[in-house]
């Protein structure tokens, strides 16, 4: 279990090293990131390398025992390159070239930057590839590279020539007949940008497309640029190095597909910063989009201990809350907490951005006290969770394709964002301890899962849905919404009824699709009485073989089917017509989690449970997200590893404790 964090000496006086090193050991820091900004310290001019002060550092580092994840710093280019070849600098949405200066500013097809950011990669990997202090390579950081420049144009129009072989193909696929734009040679195709073929929803702050087939496969087109970026100094640093390698995800961003990036990466590792409004079962999601892109644990490569900077308030973090985001991401997966950064900055846009040593230098303080506890714990831990997994029975689908075409269409609700749909099914699964694997089409069938969620699954290949057939009937449970199944993979309608890829499955088809502005507002009503609000989108649903379990309250289709089930072979599929309120989405769930026997708990609101195994011991996570104590009953009797104690009966839990309660021990 790495603890430790960013470490940037270059930005500090030699002799703070020796500062450094003493309050690391006092932290119980065992690893340190090095080098993530440091181009211009280590190639000052083109091709003139400096390495000295690197191999100081590490030496350093390796003699305190610090285990080093080693950067390459290609995230922030030096300004003799930029000055130098200007094209390297990415083209914005609106047609702008930047220049330079800031960071991330590049174009990721851009030929020098594959050449210069290979080789000042190969380097690193050639001096330190078998340095006894290097664990694991960290290319590049938080990818942001979007471009619409001359280069990528070109780049997009091979990419497609590759995938559609022919014009006519790419014309099929985008519905060029529309609007009377259908190509007639590649060379005339554009990327989507301001200039061409995307439209600004002001209102709903998002990006409309007026050929989606068009910015999807743009989208797609970005996120192999990315991969392929990593892919190009991976193969350097493999020529010198065969440890593992990682690029650090920014939260959750919808530019890129992780699933894409992922594939180049042999470790899978993120930057989690919730705010002080952020709530707790947002960073679960992300944790267990994580840690099942690979089926292994990931690791959390930066956390904050402090105020953060990049937003418009900086609140400090309340008594015990750094602990609790560490032990959260813990009990998702993260076989690691790491910070950013081990010292703040005196200068620059994060002077104020929290840090494991603040500008006072000291540790007898708060945070101070807090972080070195926290070290202590989790030195005191060991390997004892190191590759343990939970056994999820049920999964989410979450896919990028789904957040561009949904967002980038012209839809009924134009409001409606498709990461708050996936959120709002996965909170309820969160509040009731079930543990839920992320999944997308072609990772959601590698295990037999009970229960297969699929909220707003928008575009669906044909494939998956004869997979999604096969599944319900061999005895599967999916559940789905609206807005699902309703286009191919090229975001063109299927046509029929909607929701065309899932109609035989769930039994039924949709007629109208009531998109509903904010003060409209309709209602779920169950057969015992109780209502249930709900809006944004409605359903006309026209039933098949399904059943209703719910019909609408209100408007003039009041009393017809707005929640339905079907069963399908074996199995069941679920449709839900609407966005409902929570409390529906909880009940629901609740139901269906009962009827397969998947075990749910119920706990004061923000306290968390999750689950990791290992060699047959299971570890369960007890958090209070609170700011204050609760009561909690345990039926057995547990030991706490985190504590030592022993925990029986009602126990009171302190605000943002966590507790590992390990090995069942008979009650007396
Ligand atoms: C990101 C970056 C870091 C730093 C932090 C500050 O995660 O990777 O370099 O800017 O944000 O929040
Ligand atoms: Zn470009």
């Amino acid at each position: 279990m790495w603890y430790g964090g960013d470490y940037n000496p270059e930005q500090w006086n030699p002799e703070t090293i020796d500062e450094d090193i003493r309050l690391m050991k006092q932290m119980h820091v065992n690893c340190a990131t090095v080098g993530v900004f440091a181009w211009p310290k280590l190639e000052p001019e083109d091709g003139v390398f400096q390495f000295e002060w690197m191999d100081q550092v590490l030496d350093r580092l390796y003699q305190e025992h610090i285990d080093v994840i080693l950067a390459t710093p290609t995230t922030a280019m030096p300004y003799w390159l930029e000055h130098k070849y200007p094209d390297i600098m990415h083209v914005d949405i609106e047609g702008r070239r930047v220049q330079g200066g800031s960071r991330e500013k590049i174009c990721p097809n851009s030929r020098v930057y594959r050449k210069y950011s290979a080789r000042i990669a190969g380097e690193l990997a050639k001096r330190y590839g078998h340095h006894p202090a290097v664990k694991l390579w960290h290319i590049n950081n938080e990818y942001h590279f979007y471009c619409y420049c001359p280069a990528c144009a070109e780049e997009f129009r091979n990419w497609l020539q590759k995938k559609y072989k022919d014009i006519d193909a790419v014309n099929t696929a985008w519905n060029t007949a529309f609007w009377g734009h259908t190509y007639t040679s590649f060379s005339q195709i554009l990327p989507p940008s301001y200039l061409t073929d995307i439209k600004r929803n002001q209102l709903a702050g998002r990006d409309v497309a007026c050929f989606q087939g068009q910015y999807i496969d743009y989208m797609r087109f970005m996120s192999s640029s990315v991969r392929s970026c990593i892919e190009n100094e991976k193969r350097e640093i493999r020529k010198y190095s065969s440890l593992p390698v990682t690029n650090n995800f920014s939260d959750l961003v919808k530019t890129y597909d992780y699933w894409e990036i992922s594939k180049a990466i042999d470790v899978i590792s993120w930057d989690n910063y919730p705010t002080f409004h952020t709530p707790m079962y947002k960073p679960a999601f992300i944790h267990d989009l994580m840690r099942s892109m690979k089926s292994q644990p990931f690791l959390m490569m930066e956390q904050n201990p402090g105020n953060i900077s990049w937003e418009d308030y900086g609140p400090v973090k309340r008594p015990g809350e750094v602990a609790d985001i560490c032990w959260q991401s813990t009990a998702h997966g993260a076989d690691s907490n790491l910070f950013f950064q081990w010292r703040q900055s005196r200068g620059g846009v994060e002077k104020f951005h929290g840090a494991m040593i603040p500008h006072s230098g000291r540790l007898d303080t708060r945070m101070g006290n807090e972080l070195i506890q926290l070290g202590e714990q989790f030195e005191r831990l060991g390997s004892t969770v190191e590759g343990a997994m939970p056994d999820a029975r049920a999964a989410i689908l979450f896919d990028w394709e789904n957040w561009w075409a949904l967002e980038g269409s012209a839809i009924h609700n134009c409001h409606l964002k498709y990461y708050d749909q996936i959120l709002k099914y996965y909170r309820a699964f969160y509040e009731m301890g079930i543990p839920v694997d992320v999944v997308c089409e072609s990772t959601c069938m590698d295990k037999q899962y009970d229960l297969i969620a699929a909220p707003c699954f928008y575009m669906c290949s044909h494939e998956f849905s004869e997979k999604v057939k096969d599944y319900v009937n061999a005895g599967g449970t999916f559940l789905t919404t609206f807005l699902s199944g309703i286009t191919d993979r090229t975001d063109n309608v299927i046509l029929g009824g909607y929701p065309g890829a899932f109609r035989d499955v769930l039994g039924l088809w949709v007629e109208e699709i009531d998109g509903m502005y904010p003060d409209m507002r309709n209602s779920i009503v169950l057969k015992d009485g109780s209502q249930y609000d709900c809006g944004e989108v409605c359903d006309l649903i026209r039933l098949e073989t399904a059943k209703a379990i719910g019909l609408y309250g209100k408007d003039f289709y009041r009393n017809t089917p707005c929640v339905t089930v079907n069963t399908y072979g074996d199995g069941h599929a679920y449709y839900i017509g609407t966005s409902p309120e929570h409390g529906f989405i909880k009940k629901l769930l609740s139901d269906i989690c009962r009827d397969l026997q998947l075990t749910q708990y119920d706990l004061p609101e923000n306290v968390e449970i999750a689950f990791r195994i290992k060699n047959g011991k299971n570890y369960t996570f007890l958090m209070n997200h609170n700011n204050e104590s609760v009561n909690i009953n345990l039926d057995h009797s547990y030991h706490d590893i985190i504590s030592g104690a022993r925990m029986y009966g009602l126990i009171s839990m302190q605000p943002r404790q966590c507790m590992i309660l390990e090995n069942l021990i008979p009650a007396d």
